[in-house]
């Protein structure tokens, strides 16, 4: 079963300690925390501060999502803050590797961003070095947007390459993902759903994320051997 990570992007700006606790008691896997700067992205989010106040309200991983140009100088405030992962993006990252380290360093589980039209190619001398590859499936900066059909070749794409490379890397996919295309992402390779609209967009969030999950199940069951990640799995249905 893949992770289920519902982004508080979708979720009530004025309640967000109730909004974590409604997806915890629903089944959410992780939280996923958008970081916008206005400058990478056209938009402007929450700043460790807001992470910080909301950790201790849930016991899920906090998986955020810096979309911010110089991630470098916010990762020791969003490790202090309480961030399990951080992603930052390969397009904002003049020394990605340094940056990589630089999370780890700091106690948290690294990974690589990358936008829809970005390469795999960019992928080429980390892949070794992240725990997990953020896919984009629409373009950052704001929630409820339409999924990218192209990106689903790109999941395969990239789940060959992990499956080249012997290591545990997770494949997560974030924009757009409902419980229409949980089902393929999930063939495709994916293993970490991030899902704002679908979740928080429904008034029974238990319902949505159950619903997302019996799609990724589905999807992961009909996977191909030759590209299955057994170890990505919860296996509970
Ligand atoms: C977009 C964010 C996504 C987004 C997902 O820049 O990275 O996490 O909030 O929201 P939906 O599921 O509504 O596309
Ligand atoms: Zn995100």
């Amino acid at each position: 079963m893949a992770l289920i990570a519902p982004s508080l992007l979708a979720a009530d700006f004025g309640r967000l300690r109730e909004e974590v606790a409604s997806v915890e008691a629903a089944g959410a896997d992780w939280i996923h925390l958008d970081i916008m700067d206005g400058h990478f992205v056209p938009n402007l989010t929450i700043g460790p501060e807001v992470v910080a106040a909301l950790r201790p309200y849930t016991q899920l991983p906090f998986d955020v999502h810096l979309m911010l140009e110089k991630p470098e100088d916010f990762i020791i405030p969003f490790a202090r803050a309480g961030a399990d992962w951080i992603s930052v993006h390969a397009e904002a990252c003049t020394h990605l590797h340094r940056v990589i380290n630089q999370i780890r360093e700091a106690g948290c589980r690294p990974a690589v961003a990358l936008n829809p039209a970005t390469s795999l190619r960019a992928l080429d001398y980390i892949l070794e070095d992240v725990d997990m590859v953020l896919l984009m499936t629409v373009n950052p900066g704001f929630g409820g947007q339409s999924f990218i059909p192209s990106m689903v070749a790109k999941i395969r794409d990239l789940a060959g390459m992990v499956k080249n490379r012997g290591k545990e890397i997770l494949i997560e996919v974030d924009g757009g993902i409902n419980a229409e295309n949980a089902a393929a992402v999930c063939r495709a390779g994916a293993g970490v759903l991030v899902a704002g609209s679908a979740v928080f967009g429904s008034a029974d969030r238990r319902a949505a994320l159950q619903a997302l999950r019996k799609a990724a199940l589905q999807g992961a069951r009909e996977r191909p051997a030759a590209s299955a990640c057994p170890a990505y799995e919860k296996g509970d249905g």
